[in-house]
């Protein structure tokens, strides 16, 4: 015999009216939390990445990520100074960026740099371009805004750090997107023992320098991790040249590694959902070579 429960009657429309009311505050709560409450937040994320040949005085070496962040006068100082406080309470031996500081106006460099040039790290800080930098102010004027500003600027070179008796090599490409990327220059002189920590924007150019060489580390933006993704599945709709491939976290191919950041800022809607603004913590950690 099969029950059933009555479609019409006062049991059935009450959940029906339930559900839609539920239905109705969950749209209300995850619009709420995408337009007013996820976009101002910043996620610490914290990760080892194993790393074949590390010497000892690298090991353990603690290095910051931050990425894309677009930033809107009158809109983005709170999260910027926020990202700031972050990294100098963290304590971090370097500090990576990874491009797209503007969007379009290069007027926004200078007021982003006053915040990003309070920034303390125990081994420096460098950064790259991003594609938006590229399109729009151009590399000259993004290179000398924060060479001015104190912070080392990578296109297609290279600097190497002695720390703790060991060296590590920060190398930074241009920007791929309708840039020059010379992978072959950016890794020039560094000896094949010497670790690398690479500052690329767009992921999916890991495939180029990890067929150049194993780069222990290559540190990535410019998917902003999908921006919005759907939680549990974790699918981001929107897929962006040059970052189908590597969208968010952790990626290993041979003994190379790859870490693509969430980012700060938004692009177009100032708009997150199930994927805040993140500053990502990176930690060497020596492996035998297989
Ligand atoms: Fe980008």
């Amino acid at each position: 015999m099969k029950l059933a429960l009555p479609a019409n009657g006062p049991f059935g429309a009450l959940s029906r009216r339930r559900a839609l009311c539920l239905l109705a505050a969950g749209t209300a709560g995850a619009f709420a939390d995408a337009l007013w409450l996820e976009p101002g937040l910043l996620w610490v994320n914290r990760h080892d990445v194993a790393c074949r040949n590390l010497p000892p005085g690298l090991e353990g070496l603690r290095v910051g990520v931050l990425a894309d962040f677009h930033f809107r006068p009158g809109q983005d100082e709170a999260l910027v100074e926020k990202a700031v406080a972050r990294v100098n309470a963290e304590d971090l031996d370097l500090l990576a960026l990874a491009g797209d500081y503007v969007t379009h106006s290069g007027e926004v460099l200078a007021p982003l740099l006053k915040i990003l040039e309070r920034v303390k790290t125990r081994h420096g800080v460098f950064a790259v371009m991003g594609n938006h930098d590229g399109w729009h102010p151009g590399r000259d004027f993004v290179r000398r805004s924060f060479e001015k500003a104190g912070i080392p600027f990578l296109i297609n070179q290279n600097s190497q750090l002695r720390i703790k008796g060991d060296t590590l090599a920060v190398a930074g490409t241009d920007f791929v997107w309708l840039g020059k990327p010379d992978p072959a220059a950016t890794l020039k002189g560094i000896a094949p023992a010497t670790p690398v920590l690479a500052l690329v924007h767009e992921p999916d150019y890991f495939d180029v320098m990890s067929s150049q060489r194993e780069i222990q580390l290559q540190v990535s933006g410019h998917t902003h991790g999908g921006q919005c993704r759907v939680p549990l599945v974790g699918y981001a709709p929107v897929k962006v040249d040059y970052g189908r491939k590597y969208i968010k976290g952790s990626y290993t191919r041979g003994g190379s590694n790859l870490f693509v950041t969430s980012g700060v800022g938004t692009v177009g809607l100032r708009v997150r959902f199930a994927c805040p603004p993140e500053l990502a913590v990176l930690t060497l950690r020596g492996v035998p070579a297989a």
